[in-house]
């Protein structure tokens, strides 16, 4: 739904908003701290954020908290991540109930240690209920493990007669993916000022609008996001068709 805004500019709200959370460890460099404590921080602005994400009513907030390659990270770190995980969720739990927000996971956490995946199932399972938003956690995730995932549960079901191969459609196939019933991301964020898609939602993404920003996550605030929105507002999805189509059909709504 569009709102005016005071500067004229026609904003947008995205349905679903995904952010690589960029930027932690530099954070904490800049402040002669241990990086961990850029952690910290950064999993604190998690409920800056989402209380903003709530508030201009975006209905799906995924954030990329931990991806299949930070397992090679030192193992001091990743160990602090784990600790840090269990902290924050045990932290939020509260708030997420409160909030009325749905928590979710993508990326598989059957491997997580049982400190931190515990409690993080405990929550998914107890707020499971709530249908107003929903903040998605990616951990252990990877788009590439996602595909091959999705790719063998799908033969699996075509040897077992639950599938077939000449009915496959994208809509089928999606349907194998950690993100089976939400839909895709209208904005992805990376901040930090890197530009790589570092192996998020790299099908989800294929329409995405994307926004780098060279703050860095613990610094990202509200009226950071706000910019972001106000870019996004700004672009034109065609979603493969021309701009005259686009405007055409603006004009008939
Ligand atoms: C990237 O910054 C950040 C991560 C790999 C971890 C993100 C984790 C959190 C924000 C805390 C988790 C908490 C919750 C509630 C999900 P970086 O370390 O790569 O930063 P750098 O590039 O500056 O070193």
């Amino acid at each position: 739904m569009p709102n005016s805004s005071s500067c004229d500019v026609q904003v947008h709200i995205p349905r679903h908003v995904a952010i690589i959370m960029d930027g932690n460890g530099r954070w904490a460099r800049k402040r002669g701290l241990a990086r961990i404590k850029g952690h910290e921080k950064g999993g604190e602005n998690v409920l800056a954020i989402l209380e903003s994400v709530q508030k201009l009513g975006i209905r799906y907030l995924t954030l990329y908290a931990f991806s299949v390659e930070n397992w090679k990270r030192p193992a001091d770190e990743v160990a602090a991540l784990m600790l840090l995980l269990e902290a924050y969720i045990n932290r939020y739990f509260d708030e997420l109930v409160k909030r009325r927000v749905r928590l979710r996971v993508i990326g598989n956490i059957n491997v997580l240690p049982d400190h931190a995946r515990v409690p993080l199932e405990r929550a998914i399972h107890e707020t499971a209920r709530f249908t107003g938003q929903t903040l998605v956690l990616a951990l252990n995730y990877g788009a590439r493990s996602e595909v091959l995932e999705a790719a063998r549960s799908y033969a699996n079901d075509v040897a077992t007669g639950h599938a077939s191969t000449d009915e496959l459609s994208w809509d089928k196939f999606s349907r194998y993916l950690y993100t089976r019933d939400m839909p895709d991301p209208d904005l992805i964020i990376r901040t930090s000022g890197e530009t790589r898609l570092s192996n998020f939602l790299l099908l989800q993404a294929a329409y995405a609008e994307w926004y780098f920003t060279s703050v860095l996550w613990p610094d990202f605030d509200e009226v950071q996001l706000l910019k972001a929105i106000t870019e996004f507002s700004l672009r034109e999805r065609r979603f493969g068709r021309t701009g005259e189509q686009i405007a055409s059909q603006s004009d008939a709504t």
